[in-house]
């Protein structure tokens, strides 16, 4: 029985994971999940945003169910989401763009770049390490390379024109490429940026170093409908998370407004890397035809609700 940590976070976490929870119980009823709190919430509660005690408990868990968390206003703040990604070494964060004209999956370094942690700062100068390194980006273009390989090709974005650190990114991944067999270009991710939306049918698989990736995958998610409709898996030699690109979005919370798509289609993705293909491809299956049938959360100009959209997914799943 694989057993699945549920966090649900903050804001619409709270909303989205149950229902995504929902989906997988309707084709999973095997899977046992165990709720773990960190976020806002348990900082506000107890000071504490995290412990080891949720590192553990995660650590413990076939695989992680993750909604988003809110940041507090705490200038020692340290962010939750990367400190799970770093003690658990989820070092691919995978973010599939699928809808529409597109089919790309956006493979992101997930532990270093720019969000290395390694920070100065004064009254008059701070400073933000981008630190690339050979062994992190050796995995992370192993990992996209074994993705590319059953695909069409890989794309490298960087800024190696103006980042020395990225021209080794830049040639790792050249290099690693070539080893595996695989077909690929590369692309100043600024001009990726742009070109991603205008031909979307040009990319495959898409390689990055973190906020590279980061903000790519918030620009593509224009080409699907909006933040309310991609997955992401975070993804380590022994621990996965799957989460929803999305935040909080506290404008939204409480209000059964936010779209659970995302939420659902990690849920699949989690499903996926249980080896379940057949009923993740039967969960994206079902929100398809709901959403052909009309059914639609706002942000796509629709009227369901959070709730109501998840019930209409399992309810096409039991039939
Ligand atoms: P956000 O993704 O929470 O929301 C941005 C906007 O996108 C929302 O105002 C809303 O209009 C739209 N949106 C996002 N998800 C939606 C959904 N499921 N349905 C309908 N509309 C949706 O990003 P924002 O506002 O920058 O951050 C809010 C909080 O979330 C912050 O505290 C931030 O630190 C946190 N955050 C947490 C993440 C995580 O836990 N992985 C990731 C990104 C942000
Ligand atoms: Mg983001």
């Amino acid at each position: 029985m694989p057993g699945i940590a549920v966090i649900e976070g903050d804001g619409i976490g709270k909303e989205v994971i149950p229902v995504a929870k929902l989906v997988l119980g309707t084709v999973r009823p095997d899977l046992e999940f165990f709720p773990v709190e960190v976020g806002y919430g348990r900082w506000e509660r107890t000071g504490e945003a995290i412990t080891s005690e949720e590192i553990r408990a995660m650590k413990e868990a076939d695989a992680i169910l993750f909604g988003a968390v809110t940041t507090p206003p705490d200038p020692d703040y340290r962010s939750v989401v990367v400190r799970m990604r770093k003690e658990l070494d989820l070092y691919a964060n995978v973010r599939p763009v699928q809808g529409g004209d597109a089919d790309i999956i956006i493979v992101r370094e997930n532990t270093e770049g720019l969000y290395s942690g390694i920070e100065e700062v004064g009254p008059d100068r701070a400073t933000t390490v981008r630190l690339i390194t050979r062994r992190g980006s050796e995995r992370i273009a192993r990992f996209a390379c074994g993705i590319a390989r059953e695909r069409r090709h890989l794309t490298i974005g960087h800024k190696a024109n103006v980042l020395k650190a990225d021209t080794l990114f830049r040639d790792i991944c050249i290099g690693i490429a070539k080893e595996a067999g695989v077909t690929f270009q590369e692309r100043f991710i600024d001009a990726l940026c742009l070109d991603v939306l205008q031909h979307p049918n040009n990319y495959d698989v898409i390689v990055t170093e973190n906020m590279f990736g980061d903000i790519l995958s918030d620009v593509a998610a224009y080409l699907v409908g909006g933040l309310g409709m991609l997955p992401s898996g975070n993804i380590g030699d022994r621990s996965a998370l799957f989460e929803p690109v999305h935040g909080s979005a506290p404008k939204h919370a409480g209000k059964d407004t936010a779209n659970p798509v995302a939420a659902i289609r990690s849920a699949a993705m989690l499903l996926e890397y249980l080896g379940d293909r057949r009923n993740a491809a039967r969960i994206e299956e079902a929100i398809g035809r709901v959403m052909a049938s009309g059914v639609k959360t706002r942000d796509l100009g629709g009227m369901a609700g959070t709730r109501e959209m998840g019930e209409a997914v399992a309810a096409a799943l039991a039939r």
